[in-house]
């Protein structure tokens, strides 16, 4: 006979939104996120936190969403890809990696997207250095990360950040 797990409700922000789910005690971020909100954006590939494909902010910081326990974020504010667009508008930071040519296949984009504009909340103008560092976490296959890089640096430029 297989077990039924009691849900457990979880009240949170998303987006700016605030979000009511009944979410599996052992559901992980990534899948309330996906799953349960739709917001398929967010990415899983390693499931391990290894690949940053599903990175996320998680109160302002950047987080490995197959990593952490949606039951975690309880009361927290969560940022993903789909938060960062304004009014139809692509964030400055997605700009960039359309302009550069940083997206491919697409399937690093969003988790890169997130870890860079994590950095760039709380280091305006970032090193190459510190980009790739930032970066590290993040595995990309098809773009060899200098376009990437060269996305993420061009905002030092001066353009807008509308977060
Ligand atoms: S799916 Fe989360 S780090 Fe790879
Ligand atoms: S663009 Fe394909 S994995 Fe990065």
């Amino acid at each position: 006979m297989r077990e039924v797990v009691e849900k457990v409700d979880l009240a949170f922000e998303v987006n700016g939104d605030s979000v009511r789910l009944a979410v599996s005690p052992d559901a992980t971020l990534a899948e309330a996120l996906r799953d349960d909100l739709e917001l398929n954006g967010t990415k899983t590939g390693c499931e391990e936190g290894e690949c940053g494909a599903c990175s996320v902010l998680l109160d302002g910081k950047v987080v490995n969403s197959c990593l952490v326990l949606a039951l975690e974020c309880g009361g927290k504010s969560v940022v993903t890809i789909e938060g960062l667009a304004r009014e139809g508008r692509l964030h400055p930071m997605q700009e960039a990696f359309v302009n550069h040519g940083a997206i491919q296949c697409g399937y690093c984009s969003p988790g890169m997207i997130m870890t860079a504009y994590a950095l760039r909340l709380e280091n305006a103008s970032p090193t190459e250095a510190e980009v790739r560092r930032a970066l590290e976490g993040n595995l990309c296959r098809c773009t060899g990360y200098r376009k990437i890089i060269d996305a993420v640096l061009s905002l030092n430029n001066g353009e807008s950040r509308h977060d």
